[in-house]
C-alpha cells in the first residue's frame, strides 16, 4: 500500500529534538529535525539542494545549517541565505520546510501538501504531558513495513503467546473482543473487558494488587498514527462509582505512535503513562523495562513476518477470524485514506 500523505506523523519524542541535528526519514522523506534557540522545533528535507550532502551531517550555525560540504547555509524555514564564491544567491535555493507541532510531549511532522497541514487535526494524548500520570517511552526501530504493527497492536489477543511471562495471561485470548468504527471521525475502538483474570506480573510488580484482577483493555486507534491503550486494572469486582469516580483502580495510558520510515521499516515509538505509583522510580524502572522487553518480542516477531512476506508469492491468502475485526477495520480506514491522498 502506498504511504498515507496529507497526514501528521510522529517524529520524535521532545526530548529528543534539541541543539544536536537529528536526521530521521518518514514517509520514504529524509528529513532534519532541530531546535531553534527560541526553543521552536523546525524539520528540513534533509538534502542541500547544491550537491544534495545531507544537512544533519551538516553544523549549526545559531539557527542557520551550514552545509558541511560547500558551505550554502539555510534558514530554519529552508531558505538559502548565503553561498560561497558569489553575492548572488540563486532564488531556487531553498529547501522544503516541513509543518511541525509540538504537542502532548511528541513532535509532529506533516508529511503531504504542507498547504493543507491543520494542526488541530492533530489526535491528543493528554496524559503524556500531565502532572497526573509519569510517563516512560522509548523508540525501537522495526524493520518491517508498519501495517504490520497495526496488525499487531489491534489484535492484542497475541499477548498471551508472544508475551506470556509479562502482559500475556490465559484470559486475554480467551476473552472475545467489542469493535466499532467511527467511519466519521475515522476511529477505531477495540475492546476487552476481563474479569476476575490473573493479574500478568508487568501490572502486579507496577500497582500493587497481588489477587485476581479486572482487567479492561480499551484500544483507540486514529489512524494512521496514533494508538491509544486505556487499560483498567483493579481489584476483582471493583466497578468505577455511579458518579463515575474511579479512583480505587489503576489506570496505564499505554500510547503508541506507528510511524512508517520506508515501506518496509517503521519507527515504533512507545510511552506507558501511569496514574499510581508516581513517586516511586522503581516502578518507572520496572515499567521502562518490561515495557521493552514486551516490545523487542513484538519486533522480533514482525521483523520474522516482514521477511516472510518478501519471500512469499503473489496473492498470498491469509485467514482472518474473530480476533482480527479490529485489525481488518482500520486496514479499510488505512486503504481509504491512502487513496484519498494520492
Ligand atoms: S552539497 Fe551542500 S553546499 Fe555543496
Ligand atoms: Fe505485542
Amino acid at each position: 500500500m502506498p504511504f498515507v500523505r496529507n497526514q501528521w506523523y510522529v517524529a520524535a519524542h521532545s526530548e529528543e529534538v534539541g541543539d544536536e541535528l537529528l536526521a530521521r526519514t518518514i514517509c520514504g522523506e529524509p528529513i532534519v529535525f532541530y531546535r531553534t534557540s527560541a526553543g521552536r522545533p523546525v524539520a528540513l528535507a534533509d538534502r542541500c539542494v547544491h550537491r544534495r550532502f545531507p544537512l544533519s551531517a551538516s553544523n549549526r550555525d545559531g539557527d542557520r545549517i551550514v552545509c558541511g560540504y560547500h558551505g550554502f547555509t539555510y534558514d530554519p524555514d529552508g531558505t538559502c541565505v548565503a553561498v560561497p564564491g558569489q553575492r548572488r544567491i540563486p532564488r531556487t535555493a531553498r529547501v522544503p520546510a516541513y509543518p511541525v507541532v509540538e504537542q502532548d510531549t511528541l513532535v509532529w511532522v506533516w508529511i503531504g501538501d504542507a498547504g493543507k497541514a491543520d494542526p488541530a487535526r492533530i489526535p491528543r494524548a493528554p496524559w503524556l504531558g500531565s502532572p497526573d500520570y509519569v510517563t516512560v517511552r522509548g523508540m525501537e526501530p522495526l524493520a518491517a513495513r508498519y501495517e504490520l504493527l497495526v496488525d499487531n497492536l489491534l489484535d492484542l489477543s497475541h499477548e498471551t503467546y508472544l508475551h506470556a511471562g509479562y502482559i500475556g495471561t490465559p484470559e486475554v485470548a480467551e476473552t472475545p473482543i467489542t469493535t466499532e468504527v467511527d467511519e466519521d471521525a475515522g476511529i477505531v475502538y477495540v475492546s476487552r473487558r476481563m474479569k476476575d483474570a490473573e493479574c500478568p506480573p508487568f501490572y502486579a510488580r507496577s500497582t500493587g494488587i497481588t489477587g485476581r484482577i479486572d482487567r479492561w483493555q480499551d484500544i483507540e486507534y486514529h489512524p494512521p498514527c496514533l494508538y491509544l491503550l486505556h487499560s483498567r486494572i483493579a481489584p476483582a469486582g471493583v466497578e468505577p462509582g455511579p458518579d463515575g469516580d474511579d479512583s480505587a483502580a489503576c489506570h496505564a495510558e499505554i500510547v503508541y505512535a506507528i510511524t512508517p520510515e520506508t515501506e518496509t521499516t517503521t519507527h515504533d515509538f512507545w510511552m506507558v503513562s501511569r496514574d499510581f505509583a508516581l513517586e516511586d522510580e522503581e516502578v518507572s524502572r520496572f515499567l521502562a523495562e518490561s515495557n521493552r522487553t514486551v516490545i523487542l518480542q513484538d519486533v522480533a516477531a514482525l521483523n520474522l513476518l516482514e521477511q516472510v512476506i518478501a519471500g512469499e508469492p503473489e496473492g498470498y491468502q491469509e485467514l482472518s477470524i474473530n480476533i482480527d475485526t479490529g485489525g481488518l477495520a482500520a486496514r479499510r480506514l488505512l486503504a481509504r485514506m491512502a487513496e484519498a491522498s494520492s
